[in-house]
């Protein structure tokens, strides 16, 4: 037995001498094939003899002719490495960057001396499988820069690297998540992966790491998740994030004492940022533009250079300036929660009385008495900061996924009547309300009352507690505090962040999640209210002086319904001092209304002509160009129809940019519908409501009929149809749709819609066709006849959504006249009309964008409804039809001519609008999806 395993040995001895007293020749035959492999030659290596090779430039060896480092960088050389790379067994440095090389890269696996590897900036088409493997010494991994790559995903061979410094791979084609590996990397200074396709989240491995530079910025899909990790790196110095999908709030980074360098912009951070930010000593270059962040404008000190431009949600335009206390307080609450986009997108502005959904406020519209927040898939705890919403009446939490205890604080809140938490997972003690207080705990909530959860008891501090971000974020469905979420639970978060207050019904329609995630999601996420501020972005370009365009405005607003042009010379700019003198000053006394975008003011010309003016905030500005901005306001000038708000003009003062629009003296159908009571309107009469539907109808018939397909109203509800003083509607806030990613003209692609008006594949994939708006004009149909919100927290859940209810009430028709307005107290003929009326609303809400039938359907369907009442203005109806001004055609033509490359109508898409347009519609109009 000994014999042979004793031979075996030296067998296996003898081999492995060979091998090493064999690895100088070796090395000299790997530098002939490099050499031969290379073009051009470098400098003083020979492709027929590499006997000298250690004296070669670029080359080291130690004293036993072993390669130690080869140093090739910037040479223009091309060719492709040989894999025999792989057996210089003693290299450790190999620096390779700025190139030409191509092919595979030879795998460098098990080179346990290797330090250092450079081979950015060059054309490798592939990364061996292995190649990261047994690199026991190396230090630093740097290969930006190889856009040739086929996709990889980085190895976790790469934890067999403890002393890794720098790992560089930037615009190098790495697709997947970001392993996490970071525990294995003690010393880890710089990570640089930009420009990649990483998704996924932060890896939890990142906490107490010593990574300085962090740029994981400009990802083609997006990183997602929240970056509450990164509060525990505390020698960050470089974080560059922008251009991602990171949600939630930023966390405290003052531990980070040495960051100087924070780029967020361009990404989903909600909440409000943390005052500890704003005293960062070395701070010195921030962004934050284009996210979803709340609260005040933050106040950096003189010496930081502060990118704040774009979209955001603050309350306020002024740095530094506080929130309203409500606000304030809302906001706390939102926190509770892990600041959900839902709630930043809705709760905007400085006023929660102006109509937030989930609040409600007393008659005087200033203090919140009810907040509705039943069925939203929030995670996170119930925040303390109810009690300062002290004129609280009902608070629903019931059926989201919150934990942690309800606060004490909530027993002091003296009108409390009502507060339902159930199916939720709280836990502690029930604090002791009063008897008044009709309090629903389940079902649910099984540790709630019973004491006997072990660290439950105190109230977290809302906010700050990373066991209670958002649900769904961190990688792999894990929270970042370790929670395990299952996957379909994320499912189901998603979707209810998504959208709001209709999960049910939406449910239904099985959204595709994951394409909300792509470019359009992304866009179409920042929601903006408003048509045209979404396109505007900072710069000064300065505003005419003088009054020439006054006149034109007069004559344009002086209440003839003609239609007819003015403004010949395409001038549309107005001075900031007429816009001054109009309206007082832009005196509060002429205040028409108050948005997310900004403020609505009525003006005065001298001659008693009145025009609304829009002023909006600097915070409700995109990133368009100046050049882009007042494109589409040339355009949309020359928009105009009888039943479409006209543009008249606009000034842009330093920062801020003003619209000036026709007036409408009767407000919008909103608050007729509404909101008559209160505002002293009598109900509005069948006849009135049919004349308004089509109206409206009419005025986004003829957007549609604008460029096929390219005019779309982003926003259509009932606040954005204006009434004048015969109570004709039009249509307000409608925008270009075109995405040209590279044409001359980059109009607005950036969709904004109210939750309840949104077609299910709109909320869902962002796709836009006009059966978008036919969709939201459907609900605004069943609005009309129900005099009920498309959305309505106040009533019980199976009602309050008005599609899904009005459905179910279409599929008996007997049910119908209790379910429309009583103040419409109908005779047999108007039943009859109504009836109409709600078979065309349940035709327009059809789930697939190919049942619904186009606008000039919908005209058709309500033009003889009302007919029957005869036209009120005979003149009026005489000049129906369209009126473009010459230079509009033009513009189409050349923006139908790059149609080719627009990727907002996808194929499906286009060929939906022309199955509807040529007949396919006729096939499904008689079938049962309104039942
Ligand atoms: C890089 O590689 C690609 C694909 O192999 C090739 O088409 C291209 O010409 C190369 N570029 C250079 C600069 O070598
Ligand atoms: C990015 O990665 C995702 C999968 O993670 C893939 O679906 C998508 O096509 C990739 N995008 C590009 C541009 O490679
Ligand atoms: C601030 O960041 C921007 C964008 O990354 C960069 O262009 C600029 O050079 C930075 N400025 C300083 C002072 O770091
Ligand atoms: C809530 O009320 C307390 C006590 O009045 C006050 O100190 C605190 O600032 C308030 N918080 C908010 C968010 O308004
Ligand atoms: C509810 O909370 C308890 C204790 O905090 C926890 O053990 C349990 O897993 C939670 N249940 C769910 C469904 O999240
Ligand atoms: C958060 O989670 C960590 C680990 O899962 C735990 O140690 C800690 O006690 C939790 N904190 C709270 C406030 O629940």
């Amino acid at each position: 037995m000994a014999d042979p395993l004793l031979s075996f040995f030296l067998l296996l001895l003898s081999l492995l001498l060979s091998t090493t007293t064999t690895t100088t020749a070796d090395d000299a035959a790997t530098f002939l094939k490099l050499a031969s492999a290379l073009t051009p030659t470098p400098k003083g290596w020979s492709t027929t003899n590499s006997n000298d090779y250690c004296n070669w430039n670029g080359v080291k060896c130690d004293s036993s002719n072993n390669v130690i480092s080869i140093n090739l960088a910037t040479q223009s050389l091309s060719g492709i490495l040989p894999s025999e790379l792989s057996t210089l067994s003693q290299l450790q440095s190999l620096s390779l960057q700025e190139n030409k090389l191509s092919g595979a890269l030879p795998s460098l696996a098990n080179l346990a001396s290797l330090r250092e590897i450079y081979i950015g900036t060059n054309n490798f088409t592939s990364i061996p499988q292995d190649c990261f493997k047994g690199l026991t010494s190396l230090q630093t991994m740097s290969m930006n820069e190889n856009i040739n790559l086929e996709s990889w995903v980085i190895s976790t061979d790469l934890t067999e690297s403890p002393s890794l410094t720098t790992f560089e791979a930037s615009n190098a084609k790495i697709f997947g998540t970001i392993p996490d590996m970071f525990a294995s990397f003690p010393s880890l200074q710089n990570l640089r992966l930009s420009y990649n396709n990483l998704t996924g989240g932060l890896p939890p491995s990142f906490a107490n790491s010593e990574i300085q530079n962090l740029w994981l910025n400009n990802q083609e899909m997006g990183l997602s998740g929240n970056i509450e990790v990164l509060s525990s790196m505390e020698q960050l110095s470089q974080v560059w994030l922008q251009k991602n999908q990171f949600t939630g709030p930023v966390p405290d980074l003052s531990k980070s004492k040495n960051l100087f360098d924070l780029q967020l912009r361009d990404n989903q951070f909600t909440g409000i940022l943390p005052v500890s930010l704003h005293s960062l000593p070395g701070l010195l270059n921030i962004s934050l533009s284009n996210n979803k962040l709340q609260g005040p404008v933050p106040q950096f000190g003189k010496d930081v250079i502060v990118d704040n431009s774009g979209l955001n949600n603050f309350c306020v335009d002024t740095a530094g300036v506080a929130c309203d206390p409500q606000v304030t307080t809302l906001l706390e609450i939102a926190g509770g929660f892990g600041y959900p986009v839902t709630l930043s997108d809705s709760w905007k502005g400085n006023d929660a009385c102006s109509g937030w959904p989930f609040v409600f406020c007393d008659s005087s519209k200033k203090t919140v008495t009810t907040v509705s927040l039943g069925k939203q898939h929030f995670g996170g705890i119930i925040s303390p900061a109810f009690a300062n919403l002290t004129a609280l009446t009902t608070l629903k939490l019931n059926d989201n996924n919150l934990s942690g205890p309800i606060p004490d604080s909530l027993a002091k809140l003296s009108q409390l009547s009502l507060l339902d938490v159930s199916n939720n997972n709280l836990t502690g003690k029930i604090p002791s309300f009063a008897t008044s207080v009709k309090l629903t705990t389940t079902p649910g909530n099984p540790f709630l009352g019973s004491g006997g959860v072990p660290g439950s008891g105190g109230a977290p501090s809302p906010g700050s507690d990373s066991n209670t971000t958002a649900p769904g974020d961190g990688p792999n469905g894990k929270g970042i505090g370790g929670k395990k979420v299952s996957p379909g639970l994320i499912a189901g978060i998603v979707v209810g962040l998504v959208i709001v207050g209709v999960i049910g019904v939406f449910l239904l329609f099985k959204i595709n999640i994951k394409k909300k995630r792509g470019k359009s999601g992304r866009v179409n996420d920042q929601e903006n209210g408003d048509g045209i501020s979404a396109l505007v972005t900072n710069g000064s370009s300065g505003c005419t002086k003088g009054y020439g365009v006054l006149s034109e405005i007069q004559s344009q607003s002086s209440g003839n319904h003609s239609g007819r042009n003015i403004f010949e010379g395409g001038n549309n700019v107005i001075s900031i001092e007429v816009l001054r003198q109009v309206t007082d000053n832009f005196s509060e006394n002429n205040i028409l209304g108050k948005g997310g975008f900004g403020v609505v003011y009525k003006g005065e010309l001298h001659d008693g002509t009145k025009i609304a003016v829009k002023r909006m905030e600097a915070g409700a500005m995109g990133t368009k160009g100046m050049n882009e901005f007042q494109a589409e306001i040339a355009v949309l000038t020359k928009v105009r129809h009888r039943h479409l708000v006209a543009l008249l003009g606009y000034c842009i003062n330093g920062n801020e940019r003003l619209l000036v629009y026709e007036y409408m003296p009767q407000g919008n159908l909103a608050q007729h519908l509404f909101e008559w009571q209160e505002l002293g309107y009598p109900p509005l009469t069948w006849k009135q409501r049919v004349t308004i539907a089509l109206d409206v109808a009419r005025g986004v018939e003829y957007l549609h009929s604008l460029a096929q397909q390219s005019f779309i109203h982003r926003d259509l509800k009932p606040s954005n149809i204006l009434l004048g003083d015969d109570m004709r509607a039009k249509v307000a806030d409608f925008g270009l749709v075109k995405n040209a990613p590279d044409g001359n003209y980059s109009m607005e692609t950036r969709l904004a819609g109210t939750f309840g008006y949104l077609a299910p594949e709109y909320a869902a994939t962002g796709r836009v066709t006009t059966k978008v708006d036919v969709y939201a004009f459907g609900v605004i149909l069943m609005e009309i006849m129900t005099g009920r919100k498309a959305l309505d927290d106040t009533v019980p859940d199976e009602r309050a959504h008005l599609v899904t209810w009005f459905r179910r009430v279409l599929v008996n028709k007997d049910s119908l006249p209790k379910a429309i307005d009583q103040t419409l107290n109908p005779d047999e003929e108007t039943l009859v009309s109504i009836f109409k009326v709600a078979e065309l609303a349940g035709h327009c809400t059809a789930r697939e964008p190919y049942q619904r039938p186009d606008m000039g359907h919908a005209v058709n369907v309500l033009g003889p409804l009302v007919e029957q009442w005869k036209p009120t203005n005979h003149e009026e109806e005489s000049t129906s039809g369209i009126d473009l001004h010459m230079s509009l055609p033009q513009f189409l033509q050349r923006w139908q001519a790059d149609e080719g490359t627009s990727t907002m109508f996808n194929d499906r898409s286009h060929s939906q609008i022309q199955s509807s347009i040529s007949g396919g519609f006729t096939d499904t109009f008689t079938s049962n999806d309104c039942r």
